[in-house]
């Protein structure tokens, strides 16, 4: 299967925030930006796989600061790490203030993407051709944040599995702002 550069799949997509997009507090919705990001994921991922691709987990997701109205936001991803049958695209925004002349960086997301065959089932997608230092620091950092979520899931399932109930965690509990209901406090512990 032939490579492709990362910058073959490089994509930006620019939109100026109209008033239709705030939210109560007069702010850009965080939902707007997200539906941006996901279709930029899907250019920059089906482009490199010449596939279809859908979304399967969006990692680091943070609104840094808000994006105002009549701001224009540019959206860069580029593919950052390839597995086999998914690709992780690296999102960068930008909102810019272009009275001021003022530009901020809002938010940096990770889109894994899964290529599918048009029979529906997933499909292997070209391996990666690493150009420059940041292509090979983008690949290995995907690497460990992949590292880091198959960890959590582990460490997470371990953790449900081995839980009992509230008596078992009481000093936990008791440092974080939290009322246990009277009912739970009267309950006879299971082990
Ligand atoms: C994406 C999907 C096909 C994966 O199915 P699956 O049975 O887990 O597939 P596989 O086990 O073959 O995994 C395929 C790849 O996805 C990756 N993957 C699966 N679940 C993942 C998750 N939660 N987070 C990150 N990567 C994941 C696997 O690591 C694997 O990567 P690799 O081939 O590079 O090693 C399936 O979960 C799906 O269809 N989800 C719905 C996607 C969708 O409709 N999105 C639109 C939003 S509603």
């Amino acid at each position: 299967m032939i490579g492709h550069s990362v910058a073959y799949s490089r994509s930006v997509i620019t939109e100026l925030m109209v008033p239709s997009y705030a939210n109560f507090g007069g702010k850009v919705h965080g939902g707007t930006l997200m539906s941006l990001m996901d279709k930029l994921a899907y250019v920059c991922a089906s482009k490199h796989a010449g596939n279809y691709c859908v979304t399967v987990s969006v990692d680091n997701v943070q609104f840094l600061r808000p994006v105002e109205v009549g701001e224009v936001v540019s959206l860069m991803g580029s593919v950052n790490y390839v597995g086999k049958k998914s690709l992780v695209v690296g999102i960068k925004v930008v909102a810019e203030n272009l009275q001021e002349g003022v530009s901020k960086h809002t938010n940096t997301c990770y889109f894994t993407m899964v290529a599918k065959d048009t029979d529906g089932s997933t499909a292997e997608v070209p391996p990666l051709i690493l150009e420059s230092e940041e292509d090979v620091r983008r690949f290995c950092s995907a690497l460990q944040r992949r590292r880091i979520r198959e960890e959590g899931v582990t460490f997470m399932n371990d953790y449900k599995a081995a839980f009992t109930d509230h008596f078992a965690v009481a000093d936990l509990l008791q440092a974080e702002r939290c009322i246990l209901a009277s009912s739970l406090i009267e309950s006879t512990p299971s082990h």
